[in-house]
């Protein structure tokens, strides 16, 4: 903690220094206790600075009892002690040392979640980025590696599990009846990867043969009770480890993996090795309490912590500037065995839609940074959209340049060089490029830049010469004076007027229809010549870079593209440029769809769309969906939230009732026949669901009605809270009805009830704001626990503009009242809520007062942590 006037200090990446001493293994003895909790850690360390003349620990939030060196105690005049740090002096002469430190903790009041603590009556660890200093002194820094040994005694009726990393050794009831427990990890890891586990938990077991037939024994450890909702993220799990083995030829290194759900839990999963912790919601699942989003979402995670075992823990990061390193990398691949288990564009189109809604806005404000950030004050704070999204982005178009075979070399490289290190990305990008003979020395600028590329497209066609040319300019206007540009992999594609392919006629790309071509230049030209007439270019197929495009394209030119471009990605989101563009006229206009018709290149593209049966449904629902409120905010100048609204929602009920008689055939197709050409369930539940969105988008009680014998009738969440999210802007007694039900009905499931708050308090309706603030003081809301902080709190400030940026300015407060009490009790959730007040250059003057109104209210905070001030400072000041 430190107030206003003494500021927080600021690491930089250049400053990086090794280790003064290496610890090299580990005895953690951990005697769990009601009232405090006693650990005793045995370190023995070397020297790897000759001069060094003390030892420096980091521990924080600890009551130390003793330490001795080299079995010699020390009485505290032999060491320095903050609130910080432990300083032991070590004379240069001595290469070799042991440490026996005793510290103690009272994990039951630690509501940070950030070291030991308490999750509904069970023990549970959370190390990274800096949590072990929680639980003993200790060099808490990634690239200090060692093994450990780790004893767990305590009261074996209350704790029947004890759990912690690698392998269980022994299991013994000690004379004074305590259960004592011992693991040993036989892979040399930092301190952020440690865990450890103790309660009354049951376990659901399954196994997996690995490609070298060793057989490994796979536990998932939930509170009694959700035995039952195990079974898909026990399938993901082995889907995964199955992909890694024959995508990247990596196999699972321990004879056991252990995955544990908690109830509280600051950020959604953690790769400890050997013993991932999850946040329940990413692991309980059945279709009774589970949505398909949900299933979705625990696949995924659960497929991103398992990846992280080779790309994180084998080998991890030198420093928290190379947190990319191990996040980028790992959510690509998280991203690549999604597209390979599903579809493939439905996946980029939502993991393109990610990027924009969370990663496009930070990099346009007050909190841009590169993926490598060079400096931080709170290394909490850079768990970001930028060094896990932009990060994968920049992964992905590595992957673009070099093509699957040399990026596979690439990577198994670095997997042979680097295995057993902690490393830089300057160390990663050098074995790919090794690897793959691909040179990437422009495109290490990505990096360190910061802010979204610009790219201004204009094209031009010679009728006399037959040539087509396109020209590209790159801008960045958060890159500052130092502008330099990217290398920008472009990957492209020419239709003819019927929409089909056109081969390159001439060229290094001559015969193909798609290729990859490298910008590089800050303006640069690319000409095709023997075109019988102009061509339709679809650019950036895929989303082949995190780029923001401007290009001058009619509504037919991106109506056509909307209608037949072979690139489903570029497919919709020629749609979503399309209607942004109708959406953002209007504004302009002051009308809306009620005053005058769609523009019919656009309703003729949609129809076609519609009416097309062998779309995959899901992306069909994607295709037909119009964008957010928040992706056409990104558009404009000065952020109109309610023009936004209304013209948005105008155009649904248009859509809703010129399609009326189509969609409630969607809906009676998709909900009777089952999905065609082997789609999932999942996607006609998707497309059935927008169906009946813009049907109760008409306004037409009927199907509100149609919407509750939905709720009613269905048999899976995912159809319930379509319903529910359908009817949830409207003030209706059926809306009432349906909400009273829920609760009623799931009052006893967390992660259910935590929608029941999301979906009011994403609502428009003009009682939002009072809705919010009831809500609040409903017996089921709690600041403790950050899924339901976030269910109500975090979906108003980033899931309901109209009524957070509301004039009153009440929106503003409720988040930074919020704040001010998070501050105290968990400081890395209470920084996360921050960045919606942060955007407030992009409102008018009013609102701009009275958000930054609301930043300097948090700013004067007394006790303000390290974690809020950076994040409040920079949203001002920056
Ligand atoms: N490394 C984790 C992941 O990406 C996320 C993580 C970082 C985390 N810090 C955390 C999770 C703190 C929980 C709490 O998978
Ligand atoms: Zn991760």
């Amino acid at each position: 903690m430190s107030t206003t006037t003494a500021q927080p200090a600021t690491i930089h990446l250049k400053d990086y220094k090794e280790p003064d001493f290496r610890i090299e293994t580990v005895h953690l003895t951990v005697e769990l206790g009601e009232e405090t909790t006693l650990i005793t850690s045995r370190l023995t360390l070397k020297r790897n600075n000759a001069q060094a003349e003390k030892l420096t620990l980091n521990g924080e939030h600890l009551k130390l009892l003793s330490v001795a060196m080299n079995d010699k105690p020390l009485t505290p005049d032999k060491y320095e002690l903050s609130d910080k740090l432990l300083s032991l002096p070590v004379p240069p002469s001595q290469k070799e040392l042991t440490l026996d430190i005793v510290t103690e903790t009272r994990p039951q009041d630690n509501t940070a979640l950030e070291g030991l603590y308490k999750s509904s009556g069970n023990f549970c660890t959370q190390c990274e980025a800096q949590g072990f200093r929680r639980i003993t002194y200790f060099l808490d820094r990634p690239d200090v590696m060692a093994v450990y040994t780790t004893i767990i005694i305590g009261d074996g009726s209350r704790y029947p599990v004890m759990l912690s990393n690698g392998n269980l050794t022994e299991k013994v009831t000690l004379d004074d009846g305590r259960q004592s427990v011992t693991w040993h990890d036989p892979h040399p890891k930092p301190a952020y990867l440690f865990a450890l586990v103790a309660g009354d938990l049951a376990c659901v077991e399954d196994s997996f043969k690995t490609r070298s037939g060793r057989d490994v024994k796979l536990q998932i450890f939930v509170e009694k009770g959700n035995e039952d909702k195990c079974e898909h993220a026990m399938l993901s799990l082995k889907k995964a480890m199955k992909w890694d083995e024959e995508k990247y030829g990596r196999e699972y290194d321990l004879d056991i993996f252990m995955i544990v759900a908690v109830s509280d839990f600051n950020m959604g999963a953690m790769e400890n090795k050997g013993l991932n912790v999850f946040n329940s919601k990413y692991v309980l699942a059945s279709p009774e309490t589970a949505t398909d989003a949900d299933f979705d979402g625990i696949e995924s995670v659960i497929a991103h912590e398992y990846f992280h075992n080779w790309t994180g823990n084998r080998i991890t990061c030198r420093d928290w500037f190379q947190l990319t390193l191990k996040e980028g990398l790992t959510v690509f691949r998280d991203q690549q065995f999604s597209a390979d288990m599903n579809s493939a564009a439905v996946q980029r189109i939502g993991d393109v839609q990610r990027l924009r809604a969370a990663q496009f806005p930070e990099d346009a404000g007050p909190l841009a940074h590169p993926i490598q950030p060079q400096s931080y004050v709170e290394i909490n704070n850079f768990y970001t959209a930028t060094v896990y999204e932009k990060g994968a982005e920049v992964i992905r178009m590595i992957h673009t340049l070099l093509g699957e075979e040399k990026f596979r070399k690439g990577m198994d490289l670095y997997f042979e060089r680097h295995d057993g290190q902690a490393v830089t990305t300057e160390e990663f990008v050098s074995a790919l490029e090794d690897g793959s003979g691909v040179n990437l020395t422009q495109f290490r600028r990505w990096y360190i830049t910061p802010g979204t590329p610009e790219i201004t497209v204009s094209e031009s066609f010679d009728e006399k010469r037959n040539t087509y040319s396109l020209s590209f300019t790159q801008k960045n206007t958060k890159a500052g004076d130092d502008f330099k540009p990217l290398h920008i992999p472009l990957k492209l594609g020419l239709l003819d007027d019927e929409g089909k392919s056109i081969a390159f006629p001439d060229g290094p790309f001559k015969g193909e229809t798609e290729a990859v071509f490298s910008l590089t230049e800050e303006t640069q030209d690319i000409t095709f010549s023997g075109l019988a007439s102009r061509p339709q270019s679809s650019l950036f197929r895929g989303f082949s870079a995190p780029v923001k495009i401007r290009q001058e394209m009619d509504d037919g030119g991106l109506a056509f593209l909307f209608a037949k471009d072979e690139d489903l990605f570029n497919r919709w989101d020629a749609g979503q440029r399309l209607a942004s563009n109708i959406l953002l006229k209007q504004i302009e206009n002051g009308t809306t769809a009620e005053d005058a018709d769609l523009p019919s290149p656009f309703l003729s593209a949609f129809t076609n769309i519609l009416d097309d049966k062998n779309l995959d449904r899901a992306f069909t629902a994607s295709a037909l969906t119009l964008p957010g409120e928040q992706d056409i905010a990104q558009k404009m100048q000065v952020v109109e939230v309610d023009a936004i609204h209304a013209a948005r929602d105008a155009a649904r009920r248009k859509l809703g009732l010129t399609f009326e008689e189509k969609w409630r055939q969607v809906y009676e197709d998709c909900a009777n026949a089952p999905s065609p050409n082997n789609q999932p369930e999942s996607s006609s539940r998707r497309l059935k669901n927008t169906a009946l969105h813009y049907l109760i988008a008409t306004g037409r009680e009927d199907y509100y009605t149609l919407a509750k014998t939905q709720y009613l009738g269905s048999d899976n969440m995912t159809d319930r809270v379509a319903a529910l999210s359908g009817l949830s802007d409207i003030t209706h007694a059926i809306r009432d009805e349906m909400f009273a039900d829920y609760y009623q009905k799931w009052q006893q499931d967390p992660l259910i009830v935590d929608k029941w708050f999301s979906l009011q308090a994403m609502a428009t309706r003009p009682t939002a704001i009072a809705d919010v603030k009831a809500l609040m003081q409903h017996p089921a809301f709690t600041l403790k626990n950050p899924n339901r902080l976030r269910s109500l709190i975090g979906a108003f400030a980033s899931g309901n503009p109209v009524y957070f940026h509301d004039k009153s300015g009440d929106g503003y407060r409720i988040l930074s009242d919020v704040i001010a009490e998070l501050n105290k009790t968990n400081p890395q959730i209470a920084a996360r809520l921050v960045a919606p007040l942060g955007q407030w250059r992009r409102y008018d003057t009013d609102r701009q007062e009275l958000m930054k109104g609301e930043l300097e209210k948090i700013l004067n905070l007394s006790e303000l942590s390290d974690h809020v001030y950076e994040m409040a400072n920079k949203s001002l000041h920056n």
